[in-house]
């Protein structure tokens, strides 16, 4: 391998004549926690799809573990794991009893898989859980039994695809803890996401994507000092902020802004400053910043 577990090159994808991937380019480092940030629509399922081989590009290089997704599709399934890819969990059987079904249909000796099981159950707070038909369960039930489905057999290459949503707090917090450790075990783990938080918190590289675009990719850190220094936010007297506005962090540029709202905005309105937060990205990336202040102040 190149070092990299994952390498697009111009990659495109239309659906009918909708272009839904419009020349990305990306290169995970072999074990990283990658980050594909972005919104509903942006393109992540499309693209988590074509790396893992349930989709074709139109156009464009796609290399995973090593392996072209095209012509070497079954080397690169054999490299990977992903979330859903077992849809077909067995209703009738318990949670115990699929986990260890793959576990064996993946070549774990039954110790092993037993092992395994115990050990997901407890991760994804399956225990209580573990010897009732599947048939019975809720939907998170369902959701945490799937990504722990995902993690029976060990890959060089995780995809997550929105791994963390409909999870309770409880739930995120195990997986994000499973997330750390087997990148501990130099897994590669690409996931995509709607939570600024989740990409903060857990990777090492982010890319956000929107309209089938990369925008930026960088570390939590490089992407907040993109958008500057200090923002600026606004409360109403009730103490709710009303407003946010991004500032280079200079006294210039925050005593400009500053004047700028005085006539504008009530005269019970507090000031604060504040680092940028992954929203603040998130925001200015995703949308077309023509005048950030203009618009905040009007
Ligand atoms: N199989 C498909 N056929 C037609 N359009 C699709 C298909 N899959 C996705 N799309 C469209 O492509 C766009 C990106 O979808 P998707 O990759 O699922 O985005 P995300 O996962 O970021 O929400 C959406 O507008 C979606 O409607
Ligand atoms: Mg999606």
């Amino acid at each position: 391998m190149s070092g990299f577990a994952i390498e697009v090159v111009g990659l495109k994808k239309k659906f009918g004549k909708q272009v839904v991937l419009d020349g990305v380019d990306l290169k995970v480092p072999t074990g990283y926690v990658y980050a594909l940030l972005g919104p509903n629509g942006a393109g992540k399922t499309t693209l988590i799809n074509i790396l893992s081989t349930l989709v074709t590009a139109d156009e464009g290089n796609v290399r995973v573990a090593g392996y072209d997704v095209r012509s070497e599709a079954n080397e690169v399934k054999r490299s990977i794991s992903l979330t859903g890819q077992f849809a077909a969990v067995d209703e009738i059987l318990t949670a115990e009893e699929n986990l260890n079904m793959i576990g064996r249909l993946c070549g774990l000796t039954s110790e092993q898989s037993a092992m395994r099981t115990a050990d997901l159950l407890e991760h994804f707070n399956l225990v209580d859980a573990a010897k009732k038909q599947v048939k019975t369960y809720s939907g998170g039930m369902r959701r945490r039994l799937d990504l722990a489905i995902s993690l029976v057999v060990n890959r060089p290459v995780l995809f997550l695809d929105e791994p963390t949503t409909g999870l309770d707090t409880t739930s995120r917090r195990a997986l994000w803890e499973v997330i750390l450790e087997l990148k501990k075990q130099g897994i590669t783990i690409f996931l995509t996401t709607q939570y600024l938080e989740e990409a903060d918190q857990l990777a090492d590289r982010i890319a956000v994507i929107t309209g089938g675009r990369i925008v930026a990719t960088g570390t939590a850190e490089e992407l907040k000092s993109q958008v500057g220094g200090e923002v600026i936010e606004l409360r109403n007297a009730k103490d709710d902020v009303i407003r946010t506005i991004p500032t280079t962090g200079s006294i210039q540029d925050i005593r400009f802004t500053l004047n700028e709202l005085a006539s504008k905005v009530p005269q019970d309105t507090k000031i604060s400053l504040r680092k940028p937060s992954m929203d603040d990205v998130f925001l200015a990336l995703t949308t077309n910043k023509t005048n950030n202040l203009e618009e905040s102040i009007s």
